[in-house]
């Protein structure tokens, strides 16, 4: 008896329900620092799907020269992943395939000759580096939207040289660019300071979109965890995203 209420306690909860598509994950098997293996990408699957996901866009890094990843062969292998996940019978929609761009110095090469695998071919998703501050990265950014693309900046809360209350966020937010908090960036996974500014952008209203990022089972377990939160249910369903627009 006891060990069935432990069970069904720990059992978890589709708190993501409600934004229903996942816009950021890493699940190409071994082209990034994501999944290692399509069991890794299934398993990691099977957990979207429990914390209520139905839908997900696949986004491996492009970075230059850590992960020389090209289209044509992600593409590929994404089509691999789809009839791997089939075959499982994993019951979550692979909606389509894009990539997480890292603005840095490979970038500019990109924009002279620009291909990119964009979240339901509509947004492209880029992140700035982790650690410092890239000369010229606004510019390209800039560049990118006089291109006509529509860009969604992944986890700003994680750049710890933007300063949530500097003039740059807001610049960026006034150019158009949209913002992406990471899920288990709201239960700590990255840091107090992460999950602090993560609530403080979202509260301010300046978030579209929220993902996973998911890269590999250990990420699985912390959602797994974070499905039981209260209160960041209570902040999913107070705050609109744009996910179920995806
Ligand atoms: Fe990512």
């Amino acid at each position: 008896m006891a060990f069935h209420l432990f069970k069904r306690n720990n059992e978890p909860r589709p708190i993501f329900a409600t934004l229903g598509t996942d816009m950021h994950c890493h699940l190409i098997p071994a082209v990034d620092d994501g999944s290692k293996c399509t069991e890794e990408s299934l398993e990691c699957l099977r957990t979207l799907k429990s914390v209520g996901y139905s839908k997900v866009y696949i986004t491996p890094h492009f970075q230059h020269p850590r992960f020389p990843n090209n289209e044509d062969d992600i593409v590929r292998r994404y089509g691999e992943l789809c009839n791997a996940a089939a075959e499982a019978g994993i019951d979550i929609e692979l909606a389509g395939i894009a990539g997480e761009y890292r603005i840095d110095s490979g970038f500019k090469a990109r924009l002279d000759n620009p291909r990119f695998l964009q979240v339901a071919g509509k947004y492209v998703l880029v992140e700035l580096s982790l650690h410092q501050q890239m000369p010229g990265a606004d510019e390209m950014i800039f560049d990118m939207q006089m291109k006509g693309y529509d860009l969604i900046l992944a986890h700003p809360e994680r750049y710890p040289y933007l300063n949530i209350d500097g003039p740059r966020i807001e610049q960026l937010l006034n150019q158009g660019v949209y913002l992406q908090v990471n899920a288990l960036s709201l239960g700590g996974f990255y840091g107090e300071e992460a999950r602090r500014r993560a609530y403080a952008i979202i509260e301010r209203g300046w978030v579209s979109f929220i993902g996973t990022d998911t890269h590999n089972t250990l990420y699985c377990q912390a959602l797994r965890e974070l499905s039981h939160s209260r209160k960041i249910e209570k902040l999913l369903e107070k705050h609109e995203f744009m996910n179920n627009t995806l």
